[in-house]
């Protein structure tokens, strides 16, 4: 079932809660992929009813970045979600997810804004408030949705450890549930972004998850050190990357490390074709 509007939605989980049913949302941007799936997959079998949110959220595009183009397929992402097991896809206008006129200036707008040392780093260094625009929407939906599980990628793994911390740090009454990524056969991560690559460019982003597999097969043979474990990466890149960090960071609270452990997260983000590319590898 499609629904658009915030009070039909909220109209809709009362009843189930009423049942005692409990609710699993995914939040997402749409242009659902194998990634999605998964994250869905898991929801259907976990919760007994699943909402997929499917909304471009516009403040979490940062100026310049690809919100006009960003792939909307509805129809598509409906049928999916249909033949996963979804019980509602909840697609709202960005009018009613933020009222008339908050494109022109977000001044009138409460926002969520994540710790600072959560997001002067990785992505949040060159997407300038993007993370708060995330934490707003997914507050948001948290709240319209009240679900019991909220399903997060850990693709995007920045992302799912700041939304772990607001959710402590605000006591959301939500479980986090992280899922793995989905790779194609090459390790490309899948990413709504892939559609802009070329064969070429998708050849040339197999870079990223390479450096990141050889990397864990280096610390696997006892490499420790993290200058030293960079240093391999630079074997898988050539005038075609524009690598923009390569970073080994704690799993919980993102602190660099200098010797790698089993809670560091290495994370890469590199453009290719000017698209702009994110994976990550726990060790
Ligand atoms: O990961 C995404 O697709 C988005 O950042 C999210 C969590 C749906 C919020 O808009």
């Amino acid at each position: 079932m499609l629904i658009n509007t915030i009070k039909e939605l909220r109209e809709q989980v009362k009843n189930w809660k009423k049942q005692g049913l409990t609710i699993g949302l995914v939040p997402t941007m749409g242009a659902l992929h194998q990634g999605h799936l998964s994250l869905i997959k898991k929801c259907v079998e976990k919760c007994d009813k699943t909402i997929v949110s499917v909304f471009v959220n516009p403040i979490q595009f940062c100026p310049g970045e690809d919100l006009e183009k960003y792939p909307r397929t509805l129809d598509e992402d409906k049928k999916l979600c249909e033949d996963a097991g979804v019980n509602i896809v909840f697609a709202p206008s960005p009018k009613e997810m933020y009222g008339e006129g908050h494109i022109l200036s977000n001044d009138f707008l409460t926002y969520v804004i994540p710790p600072f040392f959560y997001v002067d780093k990785l992505c949040g260094k060159s997407r300038v408030g993007h993370f708060d625009g995330v934490c707003t929407v997914v507050n948001k939906l948290f709240n319209i949705v009240q679900p019991d599980f909220a399903f997060f990628g850990e693709k995007d793994r920045q992302q799912l450890i700041i939304l772990k911390k607001m959710v402590k740090d605000l006591n959301i009454p939500v479980e986090i549930v992280p899922c793995p990524i989905i790779r194609e056969t090459s390790g490309l991560a899948l990413s709504s972004r892939n559609k802009y690559l070329t064969d070429k460019g998708k050849l040339d982003a197999l870079a990223l998850s390479k450096i990141l597999f050889n990397i864990k097969i280096c610390y696997n043979k006892g490499i420790k050190d993290v200058k030293a474990l960079k240093e391999t990466a630079y074997a898988f890149l050539n005038n075609s990357h524009a690598l923009e960090y390569l970073e080994f960071r704690d799993k919980d609270t993102l602190e660099e490390k200098f010797s790698a452990d089993n809670n560091t997260i290495v994370f890469i983000a590199a453009k290719v074709e000017n698209v702009r590319l994110i994976d990550n590898i726990a060790l």
